[in-house]
């Protein structure tokens, strides 16, 4: 087989059959396919798509890249959650330790940011000595003794949406149905979870963004996961604001610190109690998604969720210190203020240019491999419904690279609408496939 013929009968719009998708990610995983003809590839797939069964083939081919974890020797029921991606979506920092404090048991892998949206890796990496790169072996034993682990994508698990995942970052080949879903789906089939909730994130600041995509997204998603053997739920969840207070590696740690003691933004709370709640739901536990946030809400309260959190940080070689007094946590150089052009509420904070800000100030990359910045993003001081007045703050720059300001203080300040009529909040959970 050849590569080239490959990309020209995706190109043309043809289908491949599963063994040529096998051949293309095995090669390329090899070293065997470059990097420039894998690129080509993704364009042709973004502007053509696939077909569900080349979907299956592409998501099995990629777990199939290297080897599973195997949990089935860890007691308890596994569970793992999965984010399509979003501006401050800091959720899985708040739930994977929710979820342990519940009994259950979650090894995710996880990524580092994409696009214009932020990755847990990024962020968990923010905690000064916290290890994400960890063997098989690694993440079995912490998942039975904590109950709770975030690991990357490692060379031994999932090399292929390592690879494929930083190329689609700098490509431009992120927003694609069936990129996503191999890339979401062969992540969750390479971990050893029985029970998995997708948070499929839709509006301005998503891949996704009309209902009816990520309505697509979440019943492909939910509907190739369930051939592939294991069982699926999505909710589908609004990213037309970004989630929480801040967008940022270092600066979403500590809102995820906040909602874990029982305070912080109220969104990100509200989406994580949604996701565990239909977790606890899917795993048996609870006989109702109500019943299931009741008890998440106690284990908050009790502040079990936060020794949990502790216990992940310190088994994977954090500093706990820096997560006790969150203002050790690293800090940027320098914080410029955004103020706003006129006094009113905000109508719109759209997320989309909050995330590209963020990155560029040097929470993302712009090329393959650059380190992130942990203490860059962006601060909302205002979020939709508050009142801004001339002149005050609307947001802070927390600045990595000191020469993107001017470019990142016009794009946070076009993100805001700021109007006369307080406008009324939108439900944050548009919809569920199950
Ligand atoms: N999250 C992933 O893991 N992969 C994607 O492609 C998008 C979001």
């Amino acid at each position: 087989m050849r590569a080239v013929d490959l990309i020209e009968t995706k190109r043309d719009g043809g289908a491949l059959a599963p063994e040529e998708i096998r051949w293309l990610v095995g090669s390329y995983v090899a070293g065997r396919v470059p990097d420039y003809q894998m690129a080509a590839f993704l364009m042709a797939v973004y502007f053509r798509g696939m077909s569900e069964e080349e979907t299956v083939a592409l998501t099995q081919a990629m777990a199939e890249s290297g080897e599973r974890i195997d949990l089935s020797g860890v007691p308890g029921v596994k569970v793992d959650k999965h984010s399509t991606g979003g501006v401050g979506d800091t959720v899985t920092l708040v739930l994977v330790p929710l979820m342990a404090a519940a009994g259950l048991v979650v090894a995710k892998l996880s990524g580092r940011s994409l696009g214009h949206t932020g990755g847990t890796i990024d962020k968990l990496e923010a905690i000064p000595g916290l290890r994400t790169e960890l063997t098989l072996e690694e993440i079995r034993r912490q998942a039975e003794r904590v109950g709770a682990v975030v690991a990357d994508h490692t060379a031994d698990v999932v090399p292929a949406d390592r690879l494929l995942y930083e190329l689609r970052d700098v490509t431009g080949t992120v927003p694609s149905l069936p990129l996503i879903a191999g890339s979401v789906l062969s992540k969750k089939l390479a971990g050893g979870a029985d029970a998995i909730v997708l948070d499929v994130k839709c509006g301005d600041g998503a891949f996704m963004r009309e209902e009816a995509q990520a309505r697509e997204l979440a019943e492909t998603l939910v509907r190739v996961g369930n051939r592939l053997g294991k069982r699926f739920s999505a909710l589908i969840t609004a990213m037309d604001e970004p989630l929480g207070t801040a967008a940022g590696n270092a600066l979403e740690v500590k809102g995820a610190i906040a909602v874990l003691h029982g305070e912080g933004p109220a969104d990100l709370r509200e989406v994580t109690l949604a996701l565990g709640a239909e977790l606890l739901l899917l795993a048996g536990e609870v006989g109702s998604a109500e019943a299931g946030r009741a008890r998440l809400a106690d284990l908050i309260a009790w502040g079990r969720a936060w020794a949990k959190f502790r216990e992940l940080v310190a088994a994977q070689g954090g500093d706990v210190r820096a997560i006790e007094e969150p203002d050790r946590l690293p800090t940027a150089q320098q914080v410029v203020e955004v103020p706003s052009p006129a006094s009113g509420y905000v109508e719109r904070l759209r997320a989309h240019p909050i995330g590209v800000a963020c990155g560029l100030l040097g929470a993302g990359r712009e090329v393959k491999g650059q380190a992130v910045d942990p203490g860059a993003g962006v601060e909302l001081v205002a979020k939709v419904g508050d009142e801004a007045a001339r002149g005050e703050p609307l947001a802070r720059l927390h600045v990595g690279r000191p020469d993107r300001v001017p470019e990142a203080t016009k794009l946070v300040r076009d993100a805001y609408t700021i109007g006369s009529q307080r406008a009324r909040p939108k439900p944050l959970i548009l919809g569920q496939v199950r």
